[in-house]
Formats: structure tokens, C-alpha cells, sequence
């Protein structure tokens, strides 16, 4: 995790730290255990460090502001190696105080290098993990004296994953980076360059951007950007355009980020929706650069995500199943990873991913990858790793999404998968071209279904604030309705710390009934009586099976559902939608309702405890 940022520029100004305080803002979202900030001037380096969130590093800065400078590099921790204290805060400086560094990562060989250090005489001042790199690349450059050679040696040094980033005493005009595993893109200004964690950093800046690859180092200058690998080859790295809106990522009236985005769902749906059908109806999908052959010949779909993503995965099973008539798994990034799975050249992996840079579902891609599967990622960051390991990258235009739990990615994930099925329906010839057309039009209606859900959003804001003493809180669904139910748990653990589970209704009976007593809260996830009766019928026998038993039925059902209405306390009525659509509106009650139970308890939504948006660690 941890969000880093790197900035020169020509002049000597206040721009630097600008720079770096508005993209550590952006790039809260990766950890935020403490913030710091180096900045270099032709007198040397000046830095400023705080354990705590960005405030806190805010109010030093007002009481001991850095000088102007031509370079900054900042930096936002999610603490592992050392607790968040303002000695561990980064950057680390070299003992000498030549080179300050600023680290994402884990270097797994951090205890054997420290202890080399400590036997030359250096004396450590943090418990870090990054510390031993800012003391290597002093050595090296001390040794060299090139910085860019000096980041190559210290780089060839370490274990694990890590992006660092420094500069030097004696060069402000020049950041050097290396990137392994850990995430770094480079932004390209006028007369300026940046590095950042993610484009998030410096989108307000550029919108022109260039991708980096594994085991590279790179070195920014106000002209001039080069790259090179370990060994210091030249690489010529790939542009691309940013086609965020960089206004999409500030708060714009909410009070939260996380209210904002439940806000920007329908544009997050719609903007994904986008120029996939052709004037004559037929499906495209640009970006899927996998041999429609293979595609054809696929015998099963894996789909490897975590957390919210993962859920987004089960949905498009029961789509993707049905339209296609192939199999498809799911499974969660890491227990894929480690499990042996049996992947072979006709499997087709979806990784799904917002930010692409989840360690695990990294590390799944790539063991698919060497079993000879071919890997789709439906992913949201445009150059991230995830987006550019995999062999084509379908993504989801939700834009920046910077609250840690997630919403709008979530949509726009389940939006993108079903695009996908789509695609392979057609190209399968599993569906009929009218079947497609028929359902991309109800897609298209999906924005002003979702849209009408947050307008009623006051009836369910309301009984968030009644229940915010709630100690538990169960969720059920069937079908599609079934990840709705876990993601509805999901958001309540992470934003309001309140114990809660999503169950299948179906296994209600073989175990979680016993946990039904009396003023219980139960949310039901209703699915359609226009779909199949079979599956309405049971839901709300199951309702009636938890009422029975004391507990407090909050339902989420179509409109027109008269039939559940004897059996529900309250109802939150979303618009009709085709069943395996229906968790677009479905899921949105239950996101408002963690949200506003969260912010009716005083906590933090937009950055939970011990979360961290984009877990770069296995
Ligand atoms: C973290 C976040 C979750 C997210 C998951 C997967 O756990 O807190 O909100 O769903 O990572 O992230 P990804 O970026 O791969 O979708």
C-alpha cells in the first residue's frame, strides 16, 4: 500500500510542495498512518513528517513550512515494518544526509541488509524496513556518483516488492524511481515530470502518462524522463492518455467521498456502458485483444478478485453461466493462488480489479499466466499493473474512486462483466443477436434505475441513524441477490465496525437460523416475481422463517411486490430490472445504509480503520 508522488520542475517555487500536498490528498486512500513530504532546493533537502492522517502533516507544515524548492517527493504510509509513528513516517534520509527516499512496499530482506549496515557503523532511526534502501543508495552514490547508477545498485540489492523513490542533496533537479512489483507511473508536464503510486497524483496536472514495467528504474528531469531496466538497458516505456476527469476526484458539495460516489453510480454504469455496440448491433469490446478462436474454444471461466471485486465476480457467474453456458468459478485472488488450481490453455481468467494493483490478485494473474491461461482483467486504473500483465485489460470508466470502501467500482465492475458475457454470447453464437440487443437496452436503462434508488435515499438514511446501536446485522439473498447480500455485510464491517454476515438464503436452515432472536435485524434481498416464481417464493419463505423467529425484516424488493409487504417492517423499493440485472439497484439501499449508519456513529467513511483502498501486500 502507501501512495507516493514525485515532482521537478524548472523553476524554484512553491510548486513542489503544492504538487505533492494535493497528490498525497488524492492518494490518501493507499494508507494513511502517517504523511511526509522531502522537498530540494540549491541549499538541500527540507523535510517535513508526521505520524496520522494528511491533517496532521498539514498543521506542521503551517507551523514550519518548507522552502521553495524545484523537487518534491512525498509520500502517504499504511504501516507494516515499524508502527505509525513519526520516526517511522516517511522519507528516510541517508545518515549522511545526501539522499532521501520514500518507499511502497516490503523488502523482504531488510533484517540481513540492516544488519550489514549496522556492522559499517550506521546507526538507524527507524524501525523501518525502508531505511535500510536510503543507507544502500547513500553508499552507492557516495561510490558512483550518478544517482540514477546508485538506484540501479541499491535496486539489484533488494528483495520483495518495493517502489522507491529519491532525491539527492546535491541534484535538485532530478528524481530518480525503481519499481518492482510495487506500482509507479510517470506523468509527463510541460517544462515538468511527475511520479506517481497511481494517476490519481497527478491528474490534476497532465492527462499524459507512461507506463513502467517490472524491475525498471527511471529517472525524471523538468525536460527529460529516461528508463532503464536493473542492469541500466534503455526501455522505451508506453504512453497513454488519462481519460479521467480530474474534478471527479474532489468531494464537489458531499460531505464524503463515499456519499459522492454512491452519486456517481449512474454515470459509473452509464460511462462503462459506452460505445460497446455498433451502429448495426453488434457487440464490441475494443480493448479484448484475446484471439476470438480462443475465445470460442474456452471450456471455463475462473474469476480471481478480492474483497468487493470478488462479489462483483459472483455476479457475473449466474450472468455470464446462463448467457454463455460455461461454466465459470470464482474464487478469491489469494486462495486461487496457493490452492493448485487446475487452469489449462482453454481456461479463461477474469481478474477483476478498481485500482489493478492488488498483490493478490497479481500474483494469481501470474500463476494463471504460467499455466497457460489467458487472463482478461477488468480493471479500472488505467496503466496499473493488473491492467498491463494481463492479456487484455476490459475497462471500467467509473473514474477515480477514492473512498476506501467501494461503490462505484463495484457497478461498473458487474457492468463490464456483463458486457463481457454479452460478447462471448455473441461470439459463441449462445445467444441470439436479438436476445443481446434486448439486454443491452435494459443496461441502458440501468443509470435512471439507479438514480431513482439514491433520490429515495432519505427513507433509508433515516433507519440508519435509528439503528446505529445495532451489534448485528444479517443479510440474505438467493440467486444474484446472494453477493448482493454479502457486499451489503461487506460495507457494513468495513464502514460502521458492526459485526455482519451475508448468507445464501437457502442455507439459512442448516445453521445461521440459530443466530435469529428476538429484534434481530435481517435485510432480505427480494428478487423479482416477474423472473422465476420458484426463487421468489422461497425468499420470502425464508422472511417468514426469520420473523417467526423474532427478527426485524428490512426488505429490498421491486416495485409492485405487493406480496412482500405483510412480511417486511420496512421496504426499500428499487425499480424493476431483469433478474440477473437487478443487483445494479439491489446493492445501492445497502451501501446508503452503511454509509449513513457509519456517519451516524461519527466514523470516518472515506478512510476506515486498518483498511486500506489498494492492498499492494500478499
Ligand atoms: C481492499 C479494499 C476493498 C477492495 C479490495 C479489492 O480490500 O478495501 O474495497 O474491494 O481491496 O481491491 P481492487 O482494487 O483489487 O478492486
Amino acid at each position: 500500500m502507501c501512495g507516493i508522488i514525485g515532482y521537478v520542475g524548472q523553476a524554484t517555487s512553491s510548486r513542489p510542495l503544492e504538487v505533492a500536498r494535493q497528490a498525497l490528498a488524492r492518494l490518501q486512500y493507499r494508507g494513511y498512518d502517517s504523511a511526509g513530504i522531502v522537498v530540494a532546493n540549491q541549499e538541500g533537502l527540507s523535510f517535513v513528517k508526521r505520524a496520522g492522517k494528511l491533517s496532521a502533516l498539514e498543521e506542521a507544515l503551517a507551523e514550519s513550512p518548507l522552502p521553495a524548492a524545484s523537487a518534491a517527493i512525498g509520500h502517504t504510509r499504511w504501516a507494516t515494518h515499524g508502527g505509525p509513528t513519526d520516526q517511522n513516517a516517511h522519507p528516510h534520509l541517508s545518515q549522511d544526509g545526501s539522499v532521501a527516499v520514500v518507499h511502497n512496499g516490503i523488502l523482504e530482506n531488510h533484517q540481513a541488509l540492516r544488519d550489514e549496515l549496522v556492522e559499517a557503523g550506521v546507526e538507524f532511526q527507524s524501525q523501518t524496513d525502508t531505511e535500510v534502501a536510503a543507507h544502500l543508495l547513500a553508499r552507492a552514490y557516495q561510490e558512483l556518483g550518478d544517482l540514477p547508477d546508485a538506484m540501479r545498485a541499491t535496486a539489484r540489492r533488494l528483495e520483495g516488492a518495493f517502489t522507491l523513490l529519491a532525491v539527492a542533496q546535491d541534484n535538485p533537479h532530478l528524481v530518480v524511481g525503481a519499481r518492482r512489483t510495487s506500482p509507479l507511473v510517470v506523468g509527463l508536464g510541460e517544462g515538468e515530470n511527475f511520479l506517481g503510486s497511481d494517476v490519481a497524483a497527478f491528474v490534476a496536472c497532465t492527462d499524459q502518462a507512461l507506463e513502467l514495467g517490472q524491475d525498471q528504474v527511471v529517472t525524471i528531469t523538468p525536460d527529460a524522463v529516461a528508463v532503464t531496466d536493473f542492469g541500466g538497458n534503455a526501455i522505451e516505456p508506453r504512453r497513454f492518455t488519462i481519460d479521467w476527469d480530474a474534478s471527479a476526484a474532489v468531494k464537489g458539495g458531499f460531505e464524503t467521498f463515499m456519499d459522492k460516489e454512491i452519486h456517481d453510480q449512474p454515470d459509473a454504469v452509464r460511462d462503462t456502458l459506452l460505445g460497446r455496440m455498433t451502429p448495426s448491433g453488434q457487440m464490441q469490446l475494443d480493448e479484448l485483444r484475446v484471439d476470438e478462436a480462443l475465445l470460442r474454444s474456452v471450456d471455463k471461466i475462473v474469476v480471481i478478485a478480492c474483497g468487493t471485486a470478488a462479489y462483483a465476480g459472483h455476479v457475473a457467474k449466474y450472468a455470464i453461466e446462463h448467457w454463455c453456458r460455461i461454466p465459470v468459478e470464482v474464487e478469491l485472488a489469494h486462495e486461487f493462488r496457493y490452492r493448485d488450481p487446475v487452469v489449462t490453455a482453454k481456461t479463461l481468467v477474469v481478474a477483476i480489479s478498481q485500482s489493478g494493483e492488488t498483490m493478490d490478485t497479481i500474483m494469481a494473474i501470474r500463476h494463471a499466466r504460467e499455466q497457460g491461461a489467458k487472463v482478461v482483467a477488468v480493471v479500472n486504473t488505467m496503466g496499473s499493473t493488473i491492467a498491463r500483465e494481463s492479456d487484455a485489460a476490459l475497462y471500467t470508466h467509473a473514474g477515480p474512486e477514492v473512498a476506501v470502501a467501494s461503490t462505484k467500482a463495484f457497478l461498473a465492475q458487474i457492468t463490464a462483466t456483463y458486457l463481457l458475457g454479452l460478447y462471448l454470447g455473441q461470439l459463441r453464437g449462445t445467444m441470439f443477436p436479438d436476445e443481446i440487443r434486448a439486454i443491452l437496452s435494459e443496461l441502458e436503462k440501468m443509470p435512471d434505475r439507479i438514480r431513482q434508488v439514491i433520490e429515495g435515499e432519505d427513507v433509508i438514511r433515516q433507519l440508519a441513524v435509528q439503528m446505529k446501536d445495532a451489534t448485528s446485522v444479517l443479510f440474505l439473498g438467493r440467486h444474484v441477490g446472494y453477493p448482493v447480500a454479502m457486499e451489503g455485510a461487506l460495507k457494513l464491517k468495513e464502514l460502521a465496525y458492526i459485526h455482519a454476515e451475508g448468507f445464501a438464503a437457502g442455507e439459512l436452515k442448516h445453521g445461521p437460523i440459530a443466530l435469529i432472536d428476538e429484534g434481530q435485524p435481517v435485510f432480505v434481498v427480494v428478487p423479482s416475481p416477474r423472473g422465476r416464481d420458484i426463487l421468489h417464493d422461497k425468499v420470502l419463505s425464508n422472511i417468514q422463517e426469520v420473523r417467526a423467529r423474532g427478527a426485524r425484516t428490512l426488505v429490498v424488493a421491486e416495485e409492485g411486490d405487493n406480496a412482500v409487504r405483510e412480511f417486511a417492517e420496512q421496504i426499500f423499493w428499487v425499480p424493476q430490472a431483469p433478474t440477473l440485472l437487478a443487483p445494479l439497484v439491489a446493492v445501492v439501499p445497502l451501501q446508503i445504509f452503511a454509509c449513513a449508519l457509519a456517519s451516524a456513529k461519527g466514523l470516518d467513511v472515506d478512510q476506515p480503520r486498518n483498511l486500506a483502498k489498494s492492498v499492494t501486500v500478499e
